[in-house]
């Protein structure tokens, strides 16, 4: 059964990915840490402890992460997330962060655990970098690391350069893909074969806690602009990717993201073979088979 820790900004598309992580049977989340990019941390702390309070799982240990990118300061997508980040008002949590720094914890759980946690990167890659900074060699005692992130040969989503969380920290996201380790990257190539429409939206059914907030969400998400026509999704792949690797198919890449300038967070192949896994093809069927059962959506 993998073990994953979610390092997380939730986020709409954040939150659908947790909730699938908690749905499925495979998979045991043994922590989420928390880092600033689509909204700001403390209200992305606040999205995950409620989130988790409101589906019963106050048990999950929720670590205070970076609140700021290695340099600078990080964007914000509250334009797509909604100015709370979830487009579903939560209660406000009753459960508190646990008291160890996010890069606290997952160094300690490595050291401990080596080969038996799966990290799923869903928000700019602070956190991870500060953890290989502060403790080199963490990341590679994970047993597998599943990234969501990168712009590669395809225009990015923040800036025509640039995917949104290698550009809220292009120098952590360089530093983290060049720390030798292996990792599957889902960049915006891969999520762009990847949508639902809002008809499709509307038409699905949820059975379910998860799958009725997941789905409220995702509806939400297209009432709050009568202008969306379609829903890419994002980290929900990556999440896919790091509890069922069949749902892509990668090719081997060492990659080169520019960490300054008006091109800040690009992404580019710099040779073939190396450590990253770059999503190449979405088993599309397959990745909605897996929300489906996940999430007891039925129409997906
Ligand atoms: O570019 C998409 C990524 O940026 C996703 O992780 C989304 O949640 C935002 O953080
Ligand atoms: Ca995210």
């Amino acid at each position: 059964m993998p073990q994953i820790i979610i390092d997380t900004d939730p986020g709409v598309d954040d939150a659908i990915a947790i909730l699938m992580a908690l749905a499925a049977p495979s998979v045991e989340v043994a922590g989420v840490t928390v880092v600033g990019g689509n909204v700001p941390h403390a209200r992305g702390l606040r999205n995950v402890l409620a989130l988790l309070d409101f589906v019963g799982r106050p048990g999950i240990p929720v670590h205070r992460g970076s609140s700021r990118p290695l340099a600078g300061r990080f964007a914000s997508a509250r334009h797509f997330h909604g100015f709370s980040g979830i487009t579903r008002r939560l209660p406000d949590p009753v459960t508190r962060p646990a008291p160890q720094r996010a890069v606290d914890f997952l160094a300690h759980q490595l050291a401990q655990r080596p080969g038996e946690l799966t990290l799923a990167a869903i928000g700019p890659l602070t956190n991870l970098a500060r953890l290989e900074r502060q403790h080199p060699g963490s990341l590679s005692r994970s047993a597998a690391l599943a990234v969501m992130g990168g712009a590669v040969d395809t225009p990015g989503n923040i800036t025509p350069h640039a995917e949104f969380n290698f550009h809220c920290d292009p120098l952590a996201a360089h530093e983290v893909l060049n720390a030798g380790v292996p990792l599957t990257l889902v960049d915006l190539a891969a999520c762009r074969q990847v949508s639902v429409t809002r008809e499709a939206a509307f038409a699905l059914k949820a059975t379910g806690t998860l799958g009725r907030l997941a789905l409220e969400i995702v509806q939400n998400w297209f009432r709050a602009d009568e202008r969306r026509e379609s829903m890419l999704f994002y980290d929900q792949i990556a999440m896919a990717a790091a509890f069922c690797p069949e749902v892509i198919t990668t090719r081997q890449v060492t990659l080169a993201v520019e960490t300054e300038g008006v091109a800040a967070g690009a992404s580019t192949v710099a040779a073939d073979g190396g450590p990253v896994a770059l999503a190449d093809k979405v088993d599309v069927e397959r990745l909605f088979a897996l929300m489906g059962a996940c999430l007891g959506w039925e129409g997906v």
